[in-house]
């Protein structure tokens, strides 16, 4: 676009054709005149087509038209957009993770297939292997990751396992999967393509039950984050916000527990426990350990992590 108005100086033009930068219309030389009103139209064109754009989007949501069903698709050019952000997104942030140079060790196939087929199999399906029927009515539905792993690198499936994809079911494996049992599984899935369906079946079956079962943030986070941010994401990743609002944290306007605000001047908490950072961490650890009758499920939550979150309820 070289034709941007009120531009840098160039030597051709008059000094005075750039001084003045709101007005189109300067008595100077006429191809700058022509190159500026020009501009002003190309500007004034987008403006109002990202005004009616705007205007007749929130309309088309306002009145209800978006159909937001997962029995209805995305219409192409949709779908085809959102690929291109994925595609895009992932590439640019899947650098800062270098696969190890030793990736494809038989332990970590092993390894890999047993994170496979406890954590994906159900909704990606495998060799010869449905995925569970809740899988099928998804929208996207989750794709075959032998297709997958077609278009994307290492670093890549690296990157979507740990960090999920917002807004397409994929869920983020951070809290759920070790970093080692994360490369695990992207060598898993290096080799899925080539399996036969006896041969998914017999590696599937002889894996060792090693994936992870309590919840604790991988050692590595790069950029680091805050203890702040910690302990925001890890009420998100843990379905906390499913059901409190939590001070601080984005969710939804929920009130199927209380909101988790003020309870550094409480006398116990849930009605149990003292309202002290070890009591508070016990609570969110094992409610039901604490209170046979609570509502309030038992999530599988490390010592660590509930305690970045009490910490955070205590000081909020
Ligand atoms: C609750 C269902 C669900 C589970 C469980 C799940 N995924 Fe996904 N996954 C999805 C959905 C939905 C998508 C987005 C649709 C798509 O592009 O396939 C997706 C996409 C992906 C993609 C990108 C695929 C592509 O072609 O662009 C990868 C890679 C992936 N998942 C890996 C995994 C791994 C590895 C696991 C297990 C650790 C896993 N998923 C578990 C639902 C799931
Ligand atoms: C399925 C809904 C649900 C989820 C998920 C949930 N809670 Fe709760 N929580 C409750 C309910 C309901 C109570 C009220 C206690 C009761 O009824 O026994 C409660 C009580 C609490 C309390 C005590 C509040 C008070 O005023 O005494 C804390 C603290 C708490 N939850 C933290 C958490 C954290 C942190 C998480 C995420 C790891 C979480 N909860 C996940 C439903 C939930």
């Amino acid at each position: 676009m070289p034709d941007i108005p009120a531009g840098p100086r160039t030597p051709s033009a008059p000094p005075t054709s750039t001084t003045s930068t709101t007005s189109p219309i300067t008595p100077t030389s006429g191809g700058a005149v022509r190159r500026r009103s020009a501009g002003t139209w190309v500007a004034a064109t987008l403006l109002a087509l990202a005004t009616v754009g705007s205007v007749g989007g929130a309309a088309f949501i306002a009145l209800g038209l978006y159909d937001v069903s997962a029995t209805g698709p995305h219409l192409q050019p949709v779908h085809t957009l959102l690929e291109f952000a994925l595609k895009q997104a992932v590439r640019q942030r899947a650098d800062a993770h270098p696969p190890p140079a030793d990736l494809l060790t038989p332990a970590r196939l092993q390894q890999g297939a047993a994170c496979f087929r406890d954590r994906c199999v159900a909704c990606h399906g495998a060799p010869g292997v449905a995925p569970e029927p809740f899988a099928l009515g998804m929208q996207p539905v989750p794709g075959s990751l032998i297709e997958g792993t077609r278009h994307w690198r290492h670093q890549d499936l690296y990157w979507i396992t740990r960090n999920g994809i917002k807004m397409s079911g994929m869920p983020a494996w951070e809290y759920r999967l070790s970093e080692d049992e994360l490369w695990a599984v992207v060598a898993f899935l290096d080799q899925l393509a080539t399996l036969t369906p006896t041969q998914y079946a017999a590696l599937s079956a002889s894996a060792a039950p090693s994936c992870r079962a309590i919840s604790e943030a991988p050692a590595a986070l790069t950029p680091p984050l805050p203890t702040v941010e910690l302990a925001q994401r890890a009420f998100r990743q843990h379905g906390c916000t499913a059901c409190h609002i939590v001070p601080g944290v984005v969710g939804p306007a929920t009130a199927v527990g209380p909101r988790l605000s003020g309870l550094a001047g409480r006398d116990k908490i849930g009605g149990r426990v003292p309202a002290t950072e070890q009591g508070l961490a016990d609570w969110i650890r094992d409610p039901r350990a604490l209170d046979a009758h609570t509502a309030m499920p038992t999530v599988g939550i490390s010592d660590t992590q509930a305690k970045l979150m009490a910490r955070y309820l205590l000081s909020h």
